[in-house]
């Protein structure tokens, strides 16, 4: 391994200074907290001073000499998102550093430090009350609709039947190196825990909702499959458009999609309108894409306001909001060529505002849905508190949140005080939906049951198939998992008219702390029992102050785990969503470099 490294090394001294190398190599290894990260930070800036193809280039050698990855992932994750941050780093002043600054910032996505709860103030413009609050109450018997949620559907196009299931890279179930061996496990037709989802998966699940009696569908993104580091922007084009036409041609239900941070290319890019226009075609392809679902108007908002829209549900008094997270989203490295601080990158918090104050105007009632809920230590704490400023102002008017991206069966609530965190504050909760891909337990989708008048929900049932029945491969089964309102009403004494308030999940928490076999049973509901990890009284605790964190700068996730330290028990905090980041490789290589030192 030495020799290697002492190769690559010397063929490399005549692009960059075996120092500038030796500074790097020492930093990745090294680093072991902020002011270590900030310092190599100034380093890495001379490289990409160098140009992208010097930056690219020497992490490539790195990754692929410590066998941080197979080579293929090294190269092509490098390739994409290297020239990022190397534009990063040539954009801003290293040396301005503190909280909440852009090196900051940019050593919490990249290297899992300097991490911090730290909010840049800022106080969103919210235009005034006009109206009194709306008090729709229903005491008499409520008529009751049903809206389907799905997400993270991540359909892998070149899923092929046969090839290893059991391999090592992130996803499987492909033909990667037109490999002749024998596979130790063969791929089935619909699916494997280790794979994305082929496409006879996504259509049983379409055809499963379809069946549901829904009203109409929601779908909270994240169409793209996990092998990121072989994706184009032709292919994440494709995959877009494919399944906007599967949506259409199997649902036959009025949909509502919105977009997820693999629906770009480089995965989780969304370059700010500050810095050009690099991910219009994300914009355009969906803006084309969407038209048949959300009508002209909200297509054309799809294409001018950066992927999100607004549409009514015909025949109801019902606004759904879609909006691009994505600008929030720390593993977005767009977010970091700027010293100055932007709080509303491309206008989409401006954007809600505008919509939520139309439909109060319009005594409409508004469902929110996105890929990322803001609760999470992957999403910014700013932009995460600037929406729920928006939320406490508009909290009459949005009668429901809904997101994916976690894979997660999952909840979040706002509270009025963050400081008192009880039934009577609370008030809101994200729904957080379950992914189709089996990667992270068993595909599922969920079904409201929604109040027609006062649009409160009045249960959630998570629908499921079982990827271990012995007939999934050849038809997969999908049946209720489970009733919100049947499993967990009884232990908070709900009524029968009452609806799930926020104050009803408050209380489902109250329930989870003390009540151990009640929270057993939720953690194996998070992956619908499909992989479930124990979770011991710390970590109880820390799922529970997650719950209660609708804004990231409340959740007890700790850092993301700087590169050489692995938080142990961190799963259910953990999105799975992410698939293979810049700080993955960067902890690969720094943990062998250590080894090998
Ligand atoms: C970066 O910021 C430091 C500290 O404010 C300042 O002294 C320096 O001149 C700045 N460098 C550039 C290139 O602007
Ligand atoms: C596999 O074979 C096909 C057809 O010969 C070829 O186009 C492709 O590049 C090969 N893939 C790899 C990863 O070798
Ligand atoms: C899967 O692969 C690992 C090594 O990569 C091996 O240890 C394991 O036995 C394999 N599993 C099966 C069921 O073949
Ligand atoms: C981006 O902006 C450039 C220059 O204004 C323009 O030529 C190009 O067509 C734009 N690209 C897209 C995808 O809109
Ligand atoms: C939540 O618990 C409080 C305190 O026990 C109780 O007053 C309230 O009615 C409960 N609310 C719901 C919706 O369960
Ligand atoms: C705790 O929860 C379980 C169900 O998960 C329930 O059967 C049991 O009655 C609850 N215990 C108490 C003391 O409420
Ligand atoms: C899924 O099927 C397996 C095998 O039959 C069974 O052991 C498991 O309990 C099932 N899981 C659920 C959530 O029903």
């Amino acid at each position: 391994m030495f020799l290697k490294l002492l190769i690559f090394c010397l063929s490399f001294f005549t692009i960059v200074s075996g120092s500038l190398t030796d500074d790097i190599i020492a930093g990745i290894r090294d680093t072991s907290d902020c002011s270590d990260c900030l310092s190599l930070l100034v380093s890495l800036q001379q490289l990409a001073l160098l140009g992208d193809a010097s930056f690219v280039e020497l992490l490539d050698e790195i990754c692929i000499a410590e066998g941080a990855d197979d080579p293929d992932v090294c190269t092509g994750f490098l390739a994409s998102t290297g020239p990022i941050i190397a534009h990063d780093l040539r954009s801003i002043n290293v040396s301005i550093t503190g909280d909440g600054t852009a090196p900051n910032r940019l050593c919490d996505a990249v290297f899992g430090f300097c991490a911090s709860s730290f909010v840049n103030p800022f106080t969103v413009p919210l235009p005034p009350r006009t109206k009194s609050p709306k008090t729709v109450t229903n005491n008499e018997k409520r008529e009751i609709f049903r809206m389907a949620h799905i997400s993270d559907v991540h359909i892998d196009r070149e899923y092929t039947v046969g090839t290893e299931a059991n391999c090592t890279k992130s996803i499987c179930c492909r033909n990667f190196d037109n490999s002749t061996s024998t596979p130790d496990i063969p791929a089935g037709p619909n699916g494997n825990s280790k794979c994305d989802s082929p496409v006879s998966l996504a259509d049983s699940l379409l055809e499963a909702v379809r069946r549901s009696d829904s009203k109409f569908v929601i779908f909270t993104g994240d169409v793209v499959e996990g092998a990121v580091w072989l994706i184009d922007e032709t292919e994440v084009t494709a995959d877009l458009s494919d399944f906007d036409s599967q949506l259409a041609s199997k649902l036959k239900l009025p949909v509502f999609p919105s977009l997820g941070n693999h629906d770009s290319f480089p995965v989780n890019s969304f370059q700010r309108d500050t810095t050009g226009n690099d991910t219009q075609w994300v914009f355009d392809t969906q803006s084309a894409g969407w038209e048949q679902f959300v009508g002209a108007k909200a297509s054309q908002q799809v294409k001018h306001h950066s992927g999100s829209y607004a549409a009514n549900v015909e025949g109801t008094n019902l606004k759904i909001l879609a909006i691009n997270t994505q600008y929030w989203y720390k593993q977005n490295l767009w977010l970091y060529d700027s010293d100055t601080f932007q709080p509303d990158p491309n206008g989409v918090l401006a954007f809600m505002v505008q919509q939520l104050q139309a439909a109060e105007d319009a005594g409409q009632h508004v469902f929110i849905e996105g890929h990322i809920p803001l609760g999470k230590e992957d999403t910014m704490e700013d932009q995460s508190n600037y929406y729920d400023q928006i939320l406490q102002r508009y909290k009459d008017t949005i009668a429901g949140q809904f997101f994916g991206h976690s894979h997660k069966d999952q909840f979040e609530i706002a509270y009025s005080n963050y400081a008192e965190q009880t039934a009577a504050n609370a008030v809101g909760v994200a729904h957080i939906g379950p992914a189709l891909t089996p990667t992270s337990g068993n595909p599922a989708f969920k079904i409201y049951d929604v109040d027609a008048k006062t649009f409160e929900i009045m249960d959630v049932h998570v629908i499921f198939t079982n990827v271990s029945d012995s007939f999934f491969q050849s038809e997969p089964v999908w049946k209720e998992y489970y009733s919100a309102r049947e499993t967990y009403g009884p232990l908070v004494g709900l009524k029968d008219n009452e609806p799930l308030s926020p104050a009803f999940w408050h209380n489902l928490t109250e329930v989870f702390s003390v009540n151990e076999t009640a929270f057993a049973g939720f953690n194996e509901r998070i992956s619908r029992g499909g992989a479930v990890t124990a979770c011991d009284d710390s970590c109880r605790t820390t799922t529970i102050c997650d719950m209660r964190a609708f804004r990231s700068e409340n959740n007890c996730d700790g850092s993301s785990g700087g590169i050489g330290v692995r938080e142990p028990g961190r799963h259910v905090l953990e999105s799975e969503c992410e698939g293979k980041r810049f700080v993955d490789i960067m902890l690969e290589i720094s943990t062998n470099l250590k080894q090998n030192k």
